[in-house]
């Protein structure tokens, strides 16, 4: 049933980035929720619970800012009804850590199918006799409370599964994963807004001043990790990639920019769009991002049930890959590759490493990005100075999804662990990888090596983009 190969997180002392060539990384300044740095066993539960407890109260909040109606319509055939989220997320914890992990018996082995994505897809899932809210509730707190008993009691190592807390760290970030999930579900429920935030930090001053691109000189870094200790098996294992010159922009794409490619008919022009593109913005009609309507002379979104003029210095949200592409090319320019997208987030060419964050190797906090949820939008073209990469390559992580020009494919030396079905069954040409994650990404589930799938025709998600060029020889 389960795929479980012995291909976990190391157990050596992780550095928390990667040294290729036998460059050895010193530790970073390490926030205290950095598992690397933790004083033992006590920390580090302490660390998956807070993690854990976390999360379920952002799956309260956005569960419970709404009434049993909201929770189990389908507001999008694309999405499932937000009832069935909060059940999977009990589902999958306990069938990772209850059975898997503790050795126990299922609690209601009858809903199993119902909870298992790959058996219903989505636009099924309202027809299906799912738990109804309070059963729902009451089934992922029941699962959480013994849980908690499991941890307390649990070594933290001794089985693949268990080293550094994996599983429950994947578990975490897997709720954190839907919790994003059911906010995508909340921008595309009509009606009166349920979720209130401050706006993010304003711009500095200093963005006005920034480069409109910066060069990333070629050479070798070392892509992905054999050391972060929650990474997700596509994220390993760690290799070296050499890469040509290229000029990467130094902040994603804004709402204004994206507006010039509209009205220079973008639209319209199938000299800027893939032919797969172009077919795909004839049959859909698209005209504009998901969520705008131009009115009265002007752009006007839609944005967690306020419309709003569309912000003309924030990145632009809720662009397929296609449009993201068909922008880069009116622009004169490409998507970066996926590798591309990581080296300027994590390499430090003063010392050859891999950092763990474009920052350097400690936690996100407030100042160096835009995550969990704390803001309902992305911000301004250029915040976050604290958060940008060595090369001064700003807004890598939070604000906006990045599409990449890459396909979703395993790093040579990959291995499937825990299970097929979290990323191995997604590998080829169908998929697009995205990058950095985005303001409703929760620290947990993000970092430099992190990858995110999707069709190259999905809008209703988090996404943006940025774009590269390559450095012309003289
Ligand atoms: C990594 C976001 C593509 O939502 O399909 C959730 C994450 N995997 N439950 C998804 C996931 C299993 C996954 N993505
Ligand atoms: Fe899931």
């Amino acid at each position: 049933m389960t795929d479980v190969r012995p291909n976990g997180p190391t157990t050596a002392p992780a550095t928390g980035a990667e040294a290729p060539r036998g460059v050895e990384a010193p530790h970073g300044t390490q926030g205290p929720r950095n598992i690397q740095d933790l004083r033992g066993i006590e920390d580090l539960r302490e660390t998956i619970a807070a993690e854990l407890l976390a999360a379920r109260a952002r799956t309260a909040a956005l569960t419970d800012c709404v009434g049993d109606g909201d929770l189990t319509a389908q507001h999008s055939p694309l999405m499932s009804p937000l009832v069935w989220d909060l059940a999977h997320i009990g589902n999958q914890e306990e069938l990772w850590l209850l059975r898997n992990v503790g050795g126990r018996d299922p609690m209601h082995p009858e809903i199993d199918p119902l909870y298992d994505a790959f058996q219903h897809p989505r636009a099924e899932r309202p027809s299906l006799p799912l738990l109804p809210p309070a059963e729902a509730r009451a089934y992922a707190h029941d699962v959480r409370g013994r849980v908690l008993d499991l941890l307390a009691a649990s070594p933290l190592e001794g089985a693949p599964l268990l080293e550094a807390g994996f599983a429950f760290g994947m578990i975490a970030q897997h709720e954190q994963q839907h919790d994003e999930t059911m906010l995508i579900t909340h921008q595309l429920r009509k009606g009166e807004p349920a979720l209130a935030a401050p706006p993010p930090p304003p711009v500095p001053a200093d963005a006005a001043a920034l480069p409109a691109e910066v060069l990333i000189p070629a050479g070798p870094f070392t892509m992905g990790t054999d050391t972060e200790p929650w990474a997700l098996d596509n994220e390993r294992p760690a290799h070296v990639v050499d890469l040509p010159a290229f000029l990467l922009d130094t902040t994603p794409v804004t709402n204004a920019a994206y507006q010039r490619f509209i009205a220079d008919g973008g639209y319209d022009d199938p000299h800027w769009w893939t032919p797969q593109g172009w077919e795909h913005r004839q049959r859909a009609d698209l005209t504009a991002p998901l969520f705008w309507r131009f009115e009265d002379g002007q752009w006007l979104r839609r944005h967690f049930g306020t419309v709003e003029p569309v912000p003309l210095n924030e990145p632009v949200l809720h662009v397929s890959w296609y449009e993201a592409d068909a922008y880069a090319r009116w622009a004169g320019r490409r998507l970066p590759t996926e590798a591309e997208w990581e080296k300027a987030a994590r390499h430090d060419p003063a010392t050859g490493r891999s950092r763990r964050y474009p920052w350097g190797d400690g936690a996100p906090g407030p100042e160096h990005a835009n995550l969990g949820q704390h803001h309902l939008r992305p911000a301004g073209a250029g915040s976050y100075p604290k958060g940008q990469s060595p090369y001064g390559v700003r807004q890598l992580i939070g604000d906006v999804w990045e599409w990449t020009a890459s396909d979703f494919r395993s790093y040579p030396g990959f291995r499937a662990w825990p299970y097929k079905e979290y990323s191995e069954v997604f590998f080829g040409p169908e998929y697009k990888v995205l990058r950095g994650g985005c303001f409703a990404v929760a620290p947990v589930a993000c970092r430099g090596t992190f990858r995110n799938w999707d069709y190259p025709v999905r809008r209703q998600i988090f996404a943006g983009f940025r774009t590269a060029r390559d450095l012309e020889r003289a």
